[in-house]
């Protein structure tokens, strides 16, 4: 069930709803919100503030069940920590506790005043976007490879108000076209490699075009990519019976003739390593693989749901890397589709095998005005800039600046690491015109050096989302990131 989002304007003591959300500062500061029900309430929060019972430590929550004096069945008390250092990011992650609260709770609707507070630098459109997208994030489930049950007669939250006037309605029209796309992206890239393969990305991509005005698709098989000359990415995928597909997405909002803006999305449905066989602990995470292609498909979900006034084209390269004895290996010498050489030392560098075709041919086909990556490229990156920052290089200053501010403003956030041309002799070769992997030092960014090689005259981008695409641990599930970051940054190209 997907939730529903309001907006509403009514006094937290006598709006009907299920629950209403209130937020207290560390040490009994209360929110406007909190302090109405406080006196409705003859003091309730505050004794319990006094007691001790309520600690207004950041994300932490408390739930006063049918209080005297309100007309909701139920408070939920939300600590937001320090006033004084009180910040976007925080804000978001106080809505995310907030909803994981929630909807833990047998209530159908709420009504949220965090919306209320004042995070600096930021309007009530920007605060309604962030709650309704940290809502729907923390009530997703994933229910696709479960035996199905009987309905839970238990009431699920369905609907969600936000306390906010009309100024933040088109906050809340992105909100819930990016949450489509953050959604797709999820369920696409948690589904177990048994079933997500290249031909199943490639259905789910024509599923969303079919019958949709402005949005076509067209899909290569592996036939048509050996005559096109795609050597470096059919190699990848010549050990698996689940053969390769390049996915080409065109969506039209924009005038004719306008130079479509670009996104390749690295879709490796499981990454075993290949002949470079990765060790056994671990390598289930790498049915992840195929985030950066989740990633740019749900950022294209997001555009169009958006209506936004311009042309964008989402390139998706797609393969299983596995061991066979028809399997690529170390020192294998491969012609890629710009001509260039790749001397192979390392058939677990796949991701940049398949995406520097997939960049070649999406510059070759569309001339892009900006062409941009998103990949799990390295777990270097990860190493560098751990699970919370995407990591983001690129040549051109101006562009990372937009990206950098794109992630910023949703808190998707990136940083940004040198791609500086004194990387690229660690690719140096003996055998070929590149080697694909560049040693022991600095991996993240000799991967990136990899891809320049091919994005020559490009206005180019790399986001490396290996720490950022899921999370950890036995039960750890797609992050849908990075769609929002993308999202906002054609929102910002759109005007
Ligand atoms: N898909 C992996 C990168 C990865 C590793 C992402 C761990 C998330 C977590 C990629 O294909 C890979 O195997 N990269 C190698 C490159 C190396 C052989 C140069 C790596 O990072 O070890
Ligand atoms: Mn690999
Ligand atoms: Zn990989």
């Amino acid at each position: 069930m997907t939730l529903q989002f309001s907006l509403g304007t009514a006094a937290p003591e006598t709006v009907d709803a299920a629950c209403v959300l209130v937020g207290v500062y560390e040490h009994g500061m209360l929110t406007s919100a909190a302090a109405r029900v406080d006196s409705a309430t003859g003091g309730l929060i505050k004794r319990q503030v006094e007691s001790g019972d309520i600690s207004g430590k950041a994300g932490s929550t408390t739930v006063l069940f049918a209080p005297a004096g309100v007309t909701a069945r139920r408070v939920l008390v939300v600590g937001l920590g320090s006033q004084k250092s009180f910040d976007a990011a925080r804000f978001q992650k106080i809505c995310i506790e907030a909803a994981r609260a929630v909807s833990k709770l047998p209530l159908g609707d709420a009504v949220s005043y965090l919306t209320d507070v004042d995070v600096p630098g930021h309007d009530s459109a920007w605060r309604v976007r962030v709650a309704a997208l940290a809502s729907d994030y923390a009530s997703y489930r994933y229910t696709a490879t479960f035996k199905p049950r009987d309905k839970s007669k238990q009431p699920e939250l369905g609907s969600l108000a936000f306390a906010a006037g009309e100024e933040a309605q088109g906050g809340l029209e992105q909100a819930r076209a990016i949450a489509e796309g953050v959604r797709f992206a999820r369920d696409l890239a948690n589904l177990p490699p048994n079933i997500c393969n290249p031909s199943y990305i490639a259905g789910q991509a024509q599923a969303f075009t079919e019958g949709r005005d402005k949005t076509s698709c067209k899909v290569l098989d592996e036939v048509e990519m050996e005559r096109l000359g795609f050597g470096s990415l059919l190699a990848v995928g010549r050990g698996s019976v689940n053969k390769p597909r390049l996915i080409v997405l065109e969506y039209k909002g924009g005038h004719e003739g306008d130079k479509p803006y670009a996104f390749v999305g690295k879709g490796v449905t499981f990454d075993s390593g290949g002949i470079s066989l990765k060790p056994g602990a671990g390598m289930e995470e790498m049915k992840f693989d195929m985030g950066g292609a989740a990633g740019v498909l749900g950022a294209f979900v997001a555009a169009v749901k958006m209506g936004l006034k311009l042309n964008l084209v989402c390139v998706v390269p797609s393969v299983e890397n596995m061991p066979d004895g028809d399997s690529y290996r170390p020192s294998d010498v491969l012609t890629s589709l710009s001509g260039l050489t790749i001397e192979v030392l390392n058939t677990d560098a796949e991701g940049r095998l398949i995406l520097c075709d997939a960049l070649t041919y999406t510059a070759q086909t569309f001339q892009p005005h900006t062409l941009i990556d998103a990949a799990t490229l390295t777990g270097a990156c990860v190493i560098a800039l751990g699970k919370h920052a995407t990591g983001l290089m690129s040549k051109h200053d101006d562009l990372a600046a937009e990206l950098l501010a794109a992630g910023e403003e949703t808190l998707d956030r990136a940083w940004r690491l040198p791609l500086w041309d004194d990387y690229q002799a660690q690719l140096d070769s003996g055998f070929a015109d590149v080697a694909n992997i560049g040693g022991k030092s600095a991996g993240a960014i000799t991967a990136a050096c990899f891809l320049s090689r091919f994005t020559d005259g490009q206005r180019w981008a790399h986001l490396d989302i290996a720490g950022t695409a899921w999370d950890e641990g036995r039960k750890g599930l797609a992050t849908g990131r990075p769609v929002a970051l993308l999202a906002q940054w054609l929102i910002d190209r759109a005007g």
